[in-house]
């Protein structure tokens, strides 16, 4: 089955629901069970059955099973954010002493993670360079528990070469964790480029419409007991409402992130033409390493991308974005709407990118629209 038909098809069972398209939004904390046979088979599978509200029911469950079979993965363990995921699933494998490997472009809350929480409790953390590739070897200790990628990077839009660091990482034994958010499961599927746990930020793409908060972390089934554990023992549970939002979003995510990339493919490359513009930082766009391991690895490119501007337009930075009609200020992306934002971004390692920086995510909104309020926007610096 081609992936435009799966995201039609999975995650639906109208024969088990009266015939309903959607399956309905399954609410429950108490799950009742006719006799004690069949309470006592529920808790000893309680990830297979419904047994209490926090394991999941039917709804979460066909949504994880959706998300396993776009990744081609064993199993899917959902989270109530896309944050909640990486932090469930550090925990999740990290013991006392260990050694991670943080990609230094990693999203900033994930750094945060790693100085606030992991560290003060004894995991040694180092930030490596995006472009760390299969040299990624050389920084393996014997006490590396986990190898932490995201690409492209957060920001600054860095790939990386996922497969060369999974076999680096392979061959010492240790999972390869990847934040998959920027590309979905429709354009990188990292279980099948070296990566052994994949992970989403649902609220992004997937959920597509700006209106709930989901994670979700995809594995290879000797993963997948070791994620469900602790996920469980953890208390994470995700709504039922915004599992049916989740899958309902499904239905549409071939679609729009195709316009998504058009669109953005538009806009960046109106804005590769500005005097203003030092960059623009697209995978599709950029020159060198980063636009062939996007070309070799990825069949398509999301909404999301930055622009490094002229350091001389950085007084002005906020005029441009105050004015902007069509663009939304605010934090994260992957809805229906298009989004703008300067980034600060705080690295451990020298940053590729130096000038002012400015996100763009763009929209559903037809990209002449969208160039015009840009166009406007460069008006107001001087
Ligand atoms: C790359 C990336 N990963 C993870 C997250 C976290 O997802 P959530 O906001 O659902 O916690 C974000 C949010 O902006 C993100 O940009």
């Amino acid at each position: 089955m081609k992936l435009d038909t799966l995201l039609v098809h999975v995650g639906r069972d109208p024969e088990r629901f009266e015939g309903l398209v959607n399956a309905p939004v399954t609410r429950a904390s108490t799950i009742l069970h006719p006799d004690m046979a069949s309470f006592n088979a529920a808790a000893s599978n309680k990830h297979g059955v419904p047994y209490y509200g926090r394991y999941g029911t039917s709804i979460s469950k066909l949504l994880g099973a959706a998300c396993a079979e776009l990744d081609g993965a064993a199993g899917a363990v959902l989270f109530p954010s896309g944050l909640a995921a990486i932090a469930g699933t550090l925990a999740a494998l990290l013991r006392p002493g260990a050694h991670l490997l943080m990609v230094d472009s990693v999203y900033a809350p994930v750094r945060e993670l790693c100085e606030k929480v992991l560290q003060p409790q004894g995991v040694a953390v180092t930030f490596y360079p995006p472009h760390a590739g299969a040299g990624i070897a050389d920084l393996l200790r014997p006490e590396t528990q986990v190898v932490y990628c995201e690409a492209p990077g957060s920001h600054t839009f860095e790939m990386q070469d996922v497969p060369a660091i999974g076999k680096a990482a392979a061959a010492r034994g240790i999972p390869v964790v990847i934040d998959n958010t920027w590309a979905t499961s429709y354009f990188f599927k990292p279980l099948q480029h070296g990566a052994d746990i994949a992970i989403q930020a649902a609220t992004k793409y997937l959920v597509g419409h700006s209106d709930a908060m989901l994670g979700v972390a995809t594995c290879s089934e000797k993963w997948l007991p070791v994620l469900q554990r602790s996920t469980a023992l953890q208390g994470n549970s995700v709504s039922a409402d915004d599992c049916y939002l989740a899958l309902r979003g499904m239905r549409t995510l071939a679609v729009r992130l195709r316009q998504h990339y058009a669109g953005a493919m538009k806009v960046a490359s109106w804005l590769q033409g500005r005097p203003q513009v030092a960059r623009v930082l697209y995978p599709p766009l950029t020159q060198g390493p980063d636009r062939a391991l996007w070309e070799r690895d990825f069949t398509g490119a999301t909404g999301l991308f930055g622009v490094e501007l002229d350091p001389a337009c950085e007084p002005h930075v906020e005029a441009f974005v105050d004015g902007l009609q069509l663009f939304g200020i605010g934090v994260s992306w992957g809805g229906y709407e298009s989004l703008v934002l300067p980034s600060h971004v705080r690295r451990s390692l020298p940053a590729a990118s130096t000038g002012p920086l400015v996100r763009f995510h763009i929209g559903l909104e037809d990209p002449d629209d969208l160039i015009a309020d840009l166009a406007a926007g460069f008006e107001r610096m001087p």
